[in-house]
């Protein structure tokens, strides 16, 4: 059997005549946390979305253990373990953060949507077993004491827990979080670490785009940087901000800053 990683090979995607990607790969490991950095545009974005099916790469693979799933559709890569949060939120900020694991869990369901409809006992079953679920994700991701709170009452911090609560609320492999930090304070920052932390110790991969540094220090192993859509370094973070290309580009003036 194949070993189990994520990865985009040589991915290239062009918008027209922009070129968002020019032959970028990149590998997410289970238990690791790899770091996706670069200045704004560089592509990070658009590679997600390449990985989890949201974009069809004009050229180059997309593999999960090693299958070639290019240009699946979003909601089978995610079938297949691999989910993802946004780096703009996209919650119903009507719901409540239990609701929103819950939804999470739907993926799933194997029942015929008729039958549940129909309240047969069979989906019923199901969907007290899914709720028990998402009471489990609600714990481990410490949300009792605010999980029934609608979303749009809570800080952004706890927005984007539910976010990654939610992505990982079934059985995921691997997970993408694309700038989970932003906007948020540091008190919750130290919480999302944690959170991400526990994530990789469960043997979860995780692909983390983040412009905190220190973030990027203290959670990964290795670190991928683009720069106009392709791969300029691949390291240890340390390496990373030692390496002078990648401090031209990206960390000047934060590595500067973050001495501190
Ligand atoms: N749907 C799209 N249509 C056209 N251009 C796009 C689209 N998505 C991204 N781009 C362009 O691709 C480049 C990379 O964007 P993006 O992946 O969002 O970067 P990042 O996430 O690193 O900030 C940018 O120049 C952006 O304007
Ligand atoms: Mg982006």
């Amino acid at each position: 059997m194949s070993e189990s990683l994520l990865a985009a090979r040589d991915v290239r995607m062009a918008f027209g005549g922009v070129v968002a990607l020019d032959g970028a790969s990149v590998e997410v490991r289970p238990g690791c946390v790899t770091g996706l950095i670069g200045r704004n545009g560089s592509g990070k974005s658009t590679l997600f979305n390449c990985l989890t099916g949201f974009l069809k790469p004009t050229s180059g693979v997309v593999e999960l253990d090693g299958r070639d799933i290019t240009g699946h559709a979003p909601h089978e890569v995610m079938r297949a373990g691999v989910a993802r949060t946004f780096q703009t939120p996209r919650i119903d900020f009507q719901t409540t953060g239990r609701q929103a694991v819950l939804c999470g869990l739907y993926p799933r369901v194997s029942h015929g949507f008729v039958a549940s409809l129909l309240g047969l006992p069979r989906a019923v079953r199901e969907e007290q077993a899914l709720q028990r679920r998402a009471d489990e994700v609600v714990e481990r991701m410490r949300m009792q004491a605010w999980a029934d709170a609608k979303v749009n009452q809570l800080s952004m911090g706890r927005v984007r827990t539910v976010e990654v609560a939610r992505a990982i609320a079934a059985d995921t492999r691997f997970v993408l979080l694309d700038e989970p930090a932003a906007g948020i304070g540091r008190d919750e920052m130290r919480v999302l670490a944690d959170e991400i932390r526990g994530l990789a110790e469960r043997g979860i991969g995780v692909l983390l785009v983040e412009h905190n540094f220190s973030l990027i220090r203290v959670l990964c192993e290795d670190v991928t940087v683009l720069d106009t859509g392709a791969v300029i370094f691949r390291g240890t973070p340390e390496e990373a901000r030692q390496n002078d290309q990648v401090k031209q580009l990206y960390l000047g003036a934060a590595a500067a800053g973050e001495a501190a």
